[in-house]
């Protein structure tokens, strides 16, 4: 059964751990990712962008796939299945679906919409017992087509999103979706502990978790980040692998066109991914 993710992001801020947030493509990306949690005994969070989710035949498709693997793998572990920016709309219609926890991005508003927007959701997400994520000034890089720029969140504006009742919140800290350039200033830690001191046990979420060097993820959890998100580091994996087996021409030989054969590299390296973070992020075990 799919879970709000509240429980599992307030014992990761009290226990100072974070939770990943993985997200998902299709059926093999779901399977590497929660057979991987199952496996280190921690909880996990699948994410779908609205791309990935109408790419996958809508939320609905979404929906049946992970809640019927979570049985026919016999994943007992806590997994919630969250929608990764959304808009209004898109967090009514996962609502509606059967996600377990959703994110409604509304850092591209005014901040006096977003505040709206944001406590209209929070009041839905609190009747159905589902968690909800609201963001803060805007994480650079691309994701589905929307460009953001890489801003610092105001920590005023932090708190005022904060106490609407949110379960997470994402405030930008100069974290960028995809790949990080090399002139990439870092992570601003001053913003962060300027927004924790105001938004006390809120988990906080840190968003373009691919490329962020260890040791800045562990500073990031000491200052109450409960909740890291990855994407692009696992599509990186799986075209990596897949890469190699053509290149080595190992779908020319014999059944090497199976999908089930071509597409294992992949999937397995996806897991060695998903390991490598849980580890990082000190997640393993606390399910
Ligand atoms: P990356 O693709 O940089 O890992 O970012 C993932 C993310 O923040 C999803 O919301």
């Amino acid at each position: 059964m799919l879970v709000s993710a509240e429980d599992m992001l307030t014992k990761a801020k009290a226990g100072k751990y974070a939770v990943g947030q993985f997200n998902i493509n299709n059926l093999e990306w779901t399977k590497a990712i929660l057979l991987t949690a199952q496996e280190l005994n921690s909880p996990v969070i699948l994410g779908v962008s609205e791309g990935a989710g109408k790419y996958m035949c809508g939320y609905k498709t979404v929906v049946g796939m992970v809640t019927a693997m979570l049985e026919e793998l016999n994943i007992t572990v806590p997994v919630a299945l969250h929608l990764d920016h959304g808009s209004y709309e898109g967090a009514k219609a996962c609502i509606e679906a059967g996600f377990s926890s959703i994110m409604f991005d509304g850092s591209h508003y005014p901040i006096e919409e977003n505040v709206e927007k944001t406590k209209e959701l929070v009041a839905i997400c609190k009747e159905k017992g589902l968690s909800i994520e609201a963001e803060v000034g805007s994480i650079g890089g691309e994701e589905d087509g929307v460009i953001g720029a890489g801003e610092c969140a105001d920590p005023d504006e932090c708190k005022m999103i904060a106490d609407l009742g949110i379960t997470m919140l994402a405030a930008g800290i100069g974290n960028i979706h995809g790949k990080y350039p090399d002139n990439w200033a870092g992570l601003s830690f001053e913003t962060l502990d300027a927004i924790q001191q105001k938004t006390g046990t809120m988990p906080l979420v840190l968003h373009g978790g691919t490329g962020i060097p260890a040791d800045m993820i562990k500073k990031a959890i000491s200052l109450g980040v409960s909740k890291i998100n990855v994407n692009t580091e696992c599509q990186l994996s799986f075209q990596e692998a897949t890469r190699k087996y053509i290149e080595a021409g190992k779908d020319l030989e014999g059944k090497g066109f199976d999908p089930r054969k071509l597409l294992a590299p992949g999937t397995e390296a996806i897991k060695q991914t998903v390991k490598e973070k849980m580890e990082l992020f000190g997640s393993v075990g606390k399910a």
